[in-house]
């Protein structure tokens, strides 16, 4: 990297409005980057609405406050625009559990089965598959495949076994993936906070495992989660996900109290996707500064891969 001056954070603030105007960008966040990103963000959400988003936005410039496989997904939509991605090292460890020579020859087991995969996916794995979900709609689109269908579920085992339980398609083939993040969950912590907390209903994501899931009151996506506790008339919640979702929860019930669940080894008390958390208001000014760095695909698997995530965005599967 350039030796760069520091920036205070106000000026940051607005020389990002300011580049963003002049270059017609617009600025996408998830829900899990740091609160000062969410704050600056055009539109912040989960993996289901931000990739609606990216299909449908007219700015000439999609900066993806995320992590690749979102800039990637933004870019397979957006073809004809600029995607920037602050950080290149903001991966997944989820997408990287199914890389997509090794998912390919694993596919050929299973010839006549319809693939399914989360978004959490490199474009590679995308262009193996029929439909994509994401934790918002996978029940949905599970539910809809005719049960004479036989059907191959990647990449996140602890997804893949929620949906089976809750589908009843036990014979769904479930590649063995994991989010780290969400796979740290500490079950005893969990009782523990339940037991000083007994008000609090227990919200988890489904990436989490089985003896977590088991814990809670209610499991949904990230923005199901949202929704669930300003619905709620509780006023104290037990949250069993990335720690970036507090700043929405927040926002959106400024009186309620969200107590994050630890995970196994932490001194932090939360939990925190490291990758996420790459993505600074430095890093955004610098990439629409200087346009880059820039996702590019090649042309044939970016094609290969969009008919996936056009099956899930049009629900044209089946
Ligand atoms: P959702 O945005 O679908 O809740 O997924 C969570 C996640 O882990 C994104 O990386
Ligand atoms: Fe990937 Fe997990 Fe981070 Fe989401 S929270 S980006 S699934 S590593």
């Amino acid at each position: 990297m350039k030796n760069e001056p520091s920036y205070d954070p106000r000026s940051l603030v607005e020389e990002i409005g300011r580049l963003k105007r002049q270059k017609k960008a617009v600025i996408l966040a998830h829900y899990y980057t740091r609160p000062e990103v969410q704050d600056i963000a055009d539109f912040t959400g989960d993996s289901l609405a931000l990739s609606q988003k990216a299909a449908q936005t007219d700015a000439s410039i999609i900066l993806f406050a995320g992590v690749h496989f979102m800039a990637e997904t933004a870019k397979i939509l957006s073809p004809d625009k600029k995607v920037l991605l602050p950080d290149p090292q903001a991966g997944c460890s989820l997408a990287d559990s199914c890389e997509a020579q090794a998912f390919e020859r694993f596919l050929k087991d299973y010839p006549d089965h319809l693939v399914v995969a989360y978004v959490n996916t490199s474009v590679g794995v995308k262009a193996l598959t029929d439909v994509c979900c994401t934790s918002s709609n996978a029940v949905d689109i599970v539910r809809r495949i005719p049960r004479d269908r036989k059907i191959v579920f990647a990449p996140d085992r602890n997804l893949g076994n929620y949906i089976k339980s809750v589908t009843g398609r036990e014979d769904m083939v479930v590649w063995n993936g994991a989010c780290h993040v969400h796979e740290e969950f500490s079950v005893e912590k969990i009782l523990a906070l339940k037991k000083s907390y007994p008000n609090a209903p227990v919200l988890a994501h489904p990436e989490c495992k089985k003896s977590v899931l088991l814990t809670a009151d209610y499991i949904g996506s990230t923005a199901a989660l949202l929704k669930y506790a300003s619905t709620s008339p509780a006023d104290t919640f037990i949250v069993v996900t990335e720690s970036g979702i507090l700043h929405q929860l927040k926002r959106e019930n400024p009186t309620k109290q969200f107590i994050p669940a630890p995970p196994i080894d932490s001194t932090c008390g939360c939990n925190d996707c490291q990758y996420m958390k790459l993505v600074t208001l430095e890093k955004i000014y610098r990439a629409l500064r200087d346009e880059e760095p820039e996702v590019v695909l090649d042309e044939t698997l970016r094609r290969r891969a969009e008919r996936s995530i056009r099956n899930m965005l049009d629900g044209t599967f089946i």
